[in-house]
């Protein structure tokens, strides 16, 4: 990317932007305090020589200097959603990433506002410790005065017609029309082979978990980056939205499916599961759906 990327000033219906690039260099070219969300799900790149101290300093530090980065380019309202699990080594010992990386935001200054716990339900059988069916995002803002919309991702109230049964307020509802709070434990299916958003990649987000930060984190014609972008999950999420998604992967493969994707989705062809959807019970008729 040869020159610097235009931040689209005013609204013009949610732009994609997709790059093979690494990502300190994709983000070298981004002004400062322009990106209102950077979501994104790092790989777990601390590799067979884990065992090793070394290994995992090294992971940490490449992670810094991708944060520090990150930083820069975060919107003073703005928000980091850093998508990690546990990364287990060869002899089965479990390592929270989340963790061992909250120090480098905050270092930055930055606040935690959610530790939100992302459970689903496939995975692999563990057979000499319970099998891992959550991870985890750690949510930080630049600042205390941050873009928070509640109401676009309220979930279904579980007595929506609940009311007052004493007080000023008596016979009135008691609990929001509009629904709850989704609170800070998501039950999302994760993208196995079934799900109908699956491509080749082995680990992308579903949409729907990226569209509840992008419509809870940022407004309408906000930008919105995932610097490891994967197959362009985040880019729809943002743009399906009409918000700007920006993203860059250092695959090309990865980033030729994310903008077949992109188009897709604005041919209206791109299936995506959608939010809010049950998830599937195999004790409830056709599956509860
Ligand atoms: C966990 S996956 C993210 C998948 C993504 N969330 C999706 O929905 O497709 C991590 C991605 O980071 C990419 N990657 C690894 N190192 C990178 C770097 N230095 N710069 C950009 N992308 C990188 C990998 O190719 C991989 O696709």
């Amino acid at each position: 990317m040869a020159e610097q990327l235009a931040i689209l000033p005013e609204f013009s219906g949610g732009r994609a932007h997709l790059e093979c690039v690494d990502n300190l260099e994709y983000m070298r070219n981004i002004p400062d305090a322009t990106m209102k969300l950077i979501a994104t799900s790092p790989p777990y790149n601390i590799g067979k020589a884990y065992e090793s101290r070394t290994s995992l300093d090294a992971y940490v530090s490449s992670q810094a200097q991708v944060i520090s980065e990150c930083v820069r380019l975060l919107h003073p309202k703005g928000s980091i959603c850093w998508q990690v699990g546990n990364h287990i080594t060869r002899d089965g010992e479990v390592v929270p990433l989340d963790i061992i990386l909250y120090h480098l935001f905050k270092d930055h200054g930055l606040k935690l506002r959610n530790r939100i716990i992302w459970h689903f339900e496939h995975g692999l059988h563990s057979k000499k410790r319970f099998s891992g069916r959550y991870e985890t995002i750690l949510w930080f803002t630049k600042s205390d005065d941050y873009t928070f919309n509640l109401d676009p991702v309220r979930v279904p109230s579980k007595y929506p017609n609940k009311r007052h049964f004493k007080g000023p307020r008596i016979g009135q509802l008691s609990g929001n029309p509009l629904g709850k709070n989704p609170s800070d434990v998501w039950i999302i299916p994760n993208v196995k082979s079934n799900h109908i958003e699956k491509t080749i990649h082995p680990c992308q987000f579903p949409v729907e978990l990226i569209e509840r930060l992008v419509l809870s984190m940022t407004d309408r014609n906000d930008a919105v980056l995932d610097p490891y972008v994967g197959v362009g999950s985040s880019v729809i999420a943002a743009i399906k939205h009409d918000r700007h998604g920006y993203g860059c992967d250092t695959e090309q493969e990865y980033i030729d499916i994310a903008w077949d994707r992109v188009h897709s989705f604005r041919s209206g062809t791109l299936r995506t599961r959608p939010m809010g959807k049950p998830v599937y019970d195999p004790n409830q008729p056709n599956g509860g759906h």
